[in-house]
C-alpha cells in the first residue's frame, strides 16, 4: 500500500464515487476509512469513532469478526471462484443455500438465488416474478406497484420501483408499468394523517384503487421494505404489511419484501416481514448475508412460486438470468461462516435491546433540540433522525447546516450518515451499550454545531 501522503493527494482523483457529484468529491475529498476495529472506525489521521452506519447497513457482526474472515481466506485457497450457471456447482453454494433456506423458511421461503448485492436480488425478484406469470399462463401481469420513499438499488428495474425521485430523475425514462403508493410517513402525507393505524388503511384504499384502475390482471407484483430504510427510516403501523399481503393475496400478486437491510436480525427480528408478522412471496438480501465482508445477495423464493416453476413442462420456467458471481464459493464461505456467528451471537436480541438504547436517546435530544422534526425508528438498530430549520412549517434543513452536523457529530465520536435532510444510523448488530452513549453524545454535540 502506498503512503498516507500518496494516498490524500490521490483522493478522488481517479474514481467517481457512488452517490455524490464528482465535483463535490474533488473539492471536498471523501474520509478515508483505513482501518477498524469491533464497531469503531479509524481514519487516515488516527481519529477513531463508533460507525453508528454499519459500513453501509451492512456490518452487523462488526469488523472483528475472525470467523468469518477465515473462512473467506481459506476458500480463496480451496476454490476462488467458479459458476454456477447451469451444470456446475460447488460445495460452499450448496451448504450457504441450505443455511439461507433454512433462516428464512419460518417466512415461507423455499429456495436461494444468489446474486452479488442488493440491486441484484431485487432485479431478480422482479424478473421472477414476471415469469412465475408467464409460467402459470398469465403474462399479462407485468406491472409492479411499490411505495413512494422506498429505495431499491440502482439497477433499472429497481430504480423504477424506487420512490425517492433523486435516484431517478437524472436516468428517465425508466421502466414502463411501474407505479407509486404514498409511503406510510406519519410526519408528511398527502392524506395528512398523523394517525399511523389510519395512514395504513389510507395507503391500503389507495393500493385498492390503483389495482381497480389499472387492472389485477396487469399487475405482477408489489415490492416493500418493511421498514423503509434509505427512505428516511420510515417505520409503518403494525397492521401495514399485512394490510398489504392481504390485498396482494386478493388480488392475485406476489409480494416482494426488499429485506436488504431489514433481514438477518436489523430489526430484532431475523426478518423484517417476520416482525410485522407477514408471509411475503419472495424476499430479496444482501449486506447483512455476509456482514459487508464480501459482496453477496439472494432472492429468496418462496414455496407458491418454486411449486410454479418446478412443476412446470412448458420449458417457460428456465430461468435466463443470472450472474457470473451468482453462488461465488468465496460469497458462500462468507455466508456459511456468517450465518453461524450471526446465530451463535444471537444478533437480533442485542440489535433490539441497543436499537431501544439509541431510539430512546435521540427521542431526549429532540426535546433539547428545535431542528428535529421527527424521530424514527424504535424496531432495531435502525434509526432517523429529520431535521427542519422551521418546526412548525416542517422546512427541510438546508444541506450546509446537515454537513455542519455531520461534521460535529464526527469530531465529537461517531459516524452518521445524512440522507436528504435525514441522520440514519444502523450500526453493527453487535454494538454495546456504552458505544451507543458515545453516538448520543456525539449526536448531541452536532446539534449543538448547528
Ligand atoms: C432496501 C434496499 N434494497 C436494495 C438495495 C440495493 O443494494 P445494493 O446497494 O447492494 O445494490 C439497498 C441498498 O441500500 C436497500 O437498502
Amino acid at each position: 500500500m502506498k503512503d498516507s501522503n500518496f494516498i490524500k493527494e490521490n483522493n478522488a482523483k481517479h474514481m467517481w464515487h457512488p452517490m455524490g457529484h464528482p465535483a463535490d468529491s474533488l473539492a471536498n475529498p471523501p474520509t478515508v476509512i483505513a482501518s477498524a476495529k469491533d464497531s469503531s472506525i479509524t481514519d487516515i489521521d488516527g481519529h477513531t469513532v463508533v460507525d453508528a452506519v454499519g459500513g453501509l447497513w451492512c456490518v452487523n457482526l462488526g469488523y472483528s469478526n475472525d470467523t468469518v474472515k477465515e473462512a473467506i481466506s481459506k476458500q480463496l485457497y480451496d476454490l476462488p471462484y467458479y459458476s454456477a450457471f447451469s451444470g456446475t456447482t460447488n460445495p460452499a453454494a450448496i451448504e450457504a443455500s441450505q443455511m439461507v433456506r433454512d433462516m428464512f423458511a419460518p417466512d415461507g421461503m423455499a429456495r436461494v438465488f444468489f446474486t452479488s448485492g442488493g440491486s441484484d436480488s431485487v432485479e431478480t425478484c422482479l424478473r421472477l416474478a414476471r415469469q412465475y406469470h408467464v409460467v402459470r399462463g398469465e403474462p399479462s401481469r407485468t406491472k409492479f406497484i411499490s411505495l413512494k420513499k422506498g429505495y431499491h438499488g440502482t439497477h433499472f428495474g429497481g430504480a423504477s420501483v424506487n420512490g425517492n425521485n433523486r435516484f431517478r430523475i437524472n436516468y428517465e425514462p425508466l421502466l414502463p408499468g411501474c407505479y407509486h403508493l404514498p409511503a406510510p410517513y406519519t410526519y408528511r402525507n398527502p392524506f395528512n394523517e398523523t394517525d399511523p393505524a389510519k395512514l395504513a388503511q389510507n395507503i391500503a384504499a389507495a393500493f385498492e384503487d390503483e389495482i381497480a384502475f389499472q387492472g389485477a390482471n396487469t399487475i405482477a407484483a408489489f415490492i416493500m421494505e418493511p421498514i423503509q430504510g434509505a427512505g428516511g427510516v420510515i417505520v409503518p403501523d403494525a397492521s401495514f404489511m399485512g394490510l398489504m399481503r392481504d390485498i396482494c393475496d386478493r388480488h392475485g400478486i406476489l409480494m416482494i419484501s426488499d429485506e436488504v437491510i431489514t433481514g438477518f436480525g436489523r430489526t430484532g427480528d431475523w426478518s423484517g416481514a417476520r416482525h410485522w408478522g407477514v408471509k411475503p412471496d419472495m424476499m430479496s438480501m444482501a449486506k447483512g448475508i455476509t456482514s459487508g465482508y464480501f459482496p453477496v445477495g439472494a432472492a429468496l423464493i418462496g414455496d407458491k412460486v418454486a411449486e410454479v416453476f418446478e412443476n412446470d413442462t412448458s420449458g417457460n420456467a428456465a430461468i435466463f438470468h443470472g450472474y457470473t458471481y451468482s453462488a461465488h464459493p468465496v460469497g458462500a464461505a462468507a455466508v456459511i461462516a456468517t450465518i453461524n456467528e450471526t446465530l451463535r451471537l444471537d444478533t437480533k436480541v442485542n440489535a433490539a435491546a441497543r436499537g431501544a438504547q439509541l431510539f430512546e436517546g435521540v427521542e431526549k435530544l429532540a426535546q433539547k433540540y428545535d431542528i428535529i422534526g421527527n424521530v424514527r425508528g424504535g424496531h432495531g438498530l435502525m434509526t432517523g433522525i429529520e431535521l427542519v430549520s422551521d418546526a412548525a412549517k416542517k422546512t427541510p434543513m438546508d444541506m450546509s447546516v446537515m454537513k455542519r452536523v455531520h461534521k460535529a457529530a464526527y469530531d465529537n465520536g461517531a459516524m452518521v450518515r445524512l440522507g436528504a435532510n435525514n441522520i440514519l444510523m444502523s450500526p453493527p448488530l453487535v454494538i454495546t451499550d456504552t458505544e451507543i452513549s458515545q453516538i448520543l453524545s456525539a449526536l448531541d454535540a452536532g446539534f449543538a454545531a448547528a
